[in-house]
């Protein structure tokens, strides 16, 4: 089959679908801020706060090339920036197929409202930040997806259906 990665926008359901997903297909799941803050022994806000945005992309670019070299399939979930970096493209087309998770700028404000753990969202007004992020990544996470999924209006169970259901075609 392969590996998945799953792509998105913070907010657009990358963890949960994959948790689930991964468990439906009985194969291993990775989500690259999980992996990043185990390894690190510490949160992705202190690493922001820290090092810098620049450190974590680095972190994040690490993962990719950590991951290549696992045996098996897995569910890969990546942070909404990890796409945005260019030397990434060629690590996630050869790490598998990349579903974008797609879903309205309003639906990601609402499921964001008072996150305290993304620091890209702290400070000033969330929705700004939102709208502003989702302009530049928009354009990108189409470019490096293999397939765009709309999940306006889903449920979580329907997304991994939708995977699953795409899969088999
Ligand atoms: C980020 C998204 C976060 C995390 C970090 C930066 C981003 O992951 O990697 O806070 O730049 O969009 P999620 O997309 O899982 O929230």
């Amino acid at each position: 089959m392969g590996n998945i990665i799953l792509i998105g926008f913070m907010g657009a359901g990358k963890t949960t679908v994959g948790r689930i997903l991964a468990r439906r297909l009985k194969i291993a799941f990775v989500d690259t801020d999980e992996q990043i803050e185990k390894e690190e022994g510490r949160a992705i806000r202190d690493i922001f706060a820290r090092e810098g945005e620049a450190c974590f992309r680095e972190l994040e670019t690490l993962q990719l090339k950590k991951l290549k070299k696992r045996k098996g399939d897995m569910i890969v979930s990546v942070g909404g920036g990890l796409p945005v970096q260019k030397q990434n493209h060629p690590l996630l087309k050869e790490l598998g197929t990349t579903i974008y998770l797609k879903a309205d700028k309003e639906t990601l404000a609402r499921r964001l409202r008072g996150d305290t753990k993304r620091p890209l969202l702290q400070g000033g007004s969330p929705e700004e930040k939102i709208g502003q992020l989702m302009k530049e990544r928009e354009p990108v996470y189409e470019q490096v997806a293999d397939e765009i999924l709309l999940t306006e209006g889903m449920s979580v169970n329907e997304v991994v259906e939708q995977i699953l259901h795409n899969r088999m075609k």
